[in-house]
């Protein structure tokens, strides 16, 4: 049932997400789904809704590729649903998918959930797993090559501690440390805080080894 629901989107989003240079490629979506899919499977939830959700919660980043400027998760729900319209799902499911499409980018450090739904943790979660790890170092550094940002600056602070979400960071290392490395602390669910901590030591290590071998200590 989800397998084939998720066939039908492929088909309809594949073509639309293809052209993404800042990291929101058709893989990020099928990576989101698998992990989606995993932390269901340990955490429960309506999987129709979180499979298809995960699917099209970036919607808003190709709008805001194609009108070059900023474009909010709430502001793409008009075409995500275009996407779901067809599918063979209950009304109350389309509804709950475009709730977790639109919260999805509202975690926030320390200052609390903003959802209280398992989907929509679920969708976060996901997203955010994939922000982390490997593929979150060749992603920062993919976004910064995109935007003509350096990999590091040596003479600017790590200042991860006083953290500006608004303040977009000038190195892929300063993205690393200050934001990329405090998402494990703040997953929704236990099963995703594991994955992340794994992840965590793999940026921690490339961090500390690319400081290192900037300074040419041996
Ligand atoms: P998503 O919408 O998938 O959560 P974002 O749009 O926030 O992700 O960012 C896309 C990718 O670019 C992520 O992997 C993120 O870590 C990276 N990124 C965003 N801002 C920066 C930055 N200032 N420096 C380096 N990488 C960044
Ligand atoms: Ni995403």
């Amino acid at each position: 049932m989800v397998d084939s629901l998720i066939d039908k989107l492929r088909e309809k989003v594949g073509g639309y997400f293809s052209s993404d240079a800042s990291g929101h490629s058709i893989d990020h979506l099928e990576r989101v789904l698998k992990y989606a899919l995993y932390l269901q499977s340990k955490e429960g939830g309506d999987i129709v809704v979180i499979a298809i959700a995960s699917f099209v919660h970036d919607v808003h980043r190709i709008m805001g590729n194609e009108k070059k400027c900023f474009v909010s998760p709430k502001d793409s729900l008009e075409v995500v649903s275009s996407f779901i319209d067809d599918l063979d799902i209950t009304e109350e499911q389309k509804k709950h998918i475009l709730y977790a499409v639109e919260h999805h980018e509202e975690y926030n450090f320390g200052d609390g959930v903003t959802v209280s739904d398992i989907e929509s943790k679920i969708v976060q979660d996901a997203d955010n797993l994939d922000a982390i790890g490997a593929m979150g170092i060749a992603r920062a550094i993919r976004y910064c090559v995109a935007k003509g940002f350096p990999d590091y600056i040596v003479d600017v602070p790590l200042y991860r501690n006083a953290y500006n979400e608004s303040k977009e960071d000038i190195s892929a290392v300063h993205h690393i440390h200050n934001k990329l490395l405090r998402l494990g602390e703040y997953m929704n669910t236990n099963t995703a805080k594991k994955i992340a901590m794994k992840r965590n030591k793999i940026m921690e290590d490339f961090r500390d080894a690319y400081i290192d071998e900037m300074n040419g200590i041996l």
